[in-house]
């Protein structure tokens, strides 16, 4: 495959008036790569990643990830294409509340048709390997946020998606919690695996990307 990520100028315009918040950007990241995304609050760092992800769509340009152009796809066909292609870390890690840790990373599975034995399989490994299986039966509210976040990232994983992304993976952690998320992103990356992360966090970008891009306004920095 050529790459993983291709962007062709890309306008994302929420409000009818006033400036884009994406004014033509193209990216483009090829497989094994891990690329962060940086530039200051409000830049358009977030409109980026969740129009790679499929969580929303561009005003215009094209959207392609893994072969796929997602602009044409139905929301039940980019819902499908999402839990095949794509794993995705917040800031604020997103994990449901109600389900114990391991039931949070296995759920993407059952969803996409795994068996619960082979989900939770998958879930415990990915846990043992993120250094969180003795927290597997707790719930959320009882783990710290670099647990929360080591959790939400095997959940990112367990669907083996070929592209992570990653929003701010940081910005909700503590130092101790943020180092180890940036060993994790780069073991991962060394692993093989392609990351796109958006982040004004330096470190994290210097740590755990092999490119660092940077916006500024919605389009890429001179
Ligand atoms: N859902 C939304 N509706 C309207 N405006 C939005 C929305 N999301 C983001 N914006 C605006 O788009 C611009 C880029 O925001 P964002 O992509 O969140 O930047 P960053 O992640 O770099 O902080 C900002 O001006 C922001 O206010
Ligand atoms: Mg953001």
């Amino acid at each position: 495959m050529d790459n993983l990520v291709r962007l062709r100028t890309v306008v994302k315009q929420y409000e009818p008036a006033g400036p884009p918040a994406l004014g033509g950007v193209d990216l483009t990241v090829a497989p094994g790569e891990a690329v962060a995304v940086m530039g200051p609050s409000g830049s358009g760092k977030s409109t980026l990643l969740n129009l790679v992800a499929g969580l929303d769509r561009p005003s215009g340009g094209e959207v392609e990830v893994a072969g796929t152009v997602l602009n044409r796809l139905s929301e039940t066909a980019l819902a499908r294409f999402r839990r095949a292609n794509i794993g995705i870390v917040f800031q604020f890690f997103h994990l449901l509340d109600e389900l114990t840790a391991r039931d949070n990373v296995l759920l993407p599975a059952q969803l996409a048709g795994s068996s619960r034995r082979a989900a939770r399989a998958r879930a415990d490994e990915l846990l043992e390997a993120l250094g969180v299986a003795g927290r597997a039966d707790a719930y959320p509210a009882r783990l710290s946020g670099g647990e929360r976040q080591r959790v939400a990232v095997a959940r990112a994983l367990i669907n083996r998606p070929p592209l992570l992304l990653a929003d701010e993976p940081t910005g909700a952690v503590d130092a101790r919690a943020g180092a180890q998320v940036l060993g994790l992103l780069r073991d991962l990356n060394q692993g093989g695996q392609t990351v796109l992360l958006v982040t004004h966090d330096e470190s994290l970008a210097k740590g755990a990307a092999t490119r660092i891009e940077t916006m500024r306004d919605g389009r890429w920095a001179a």
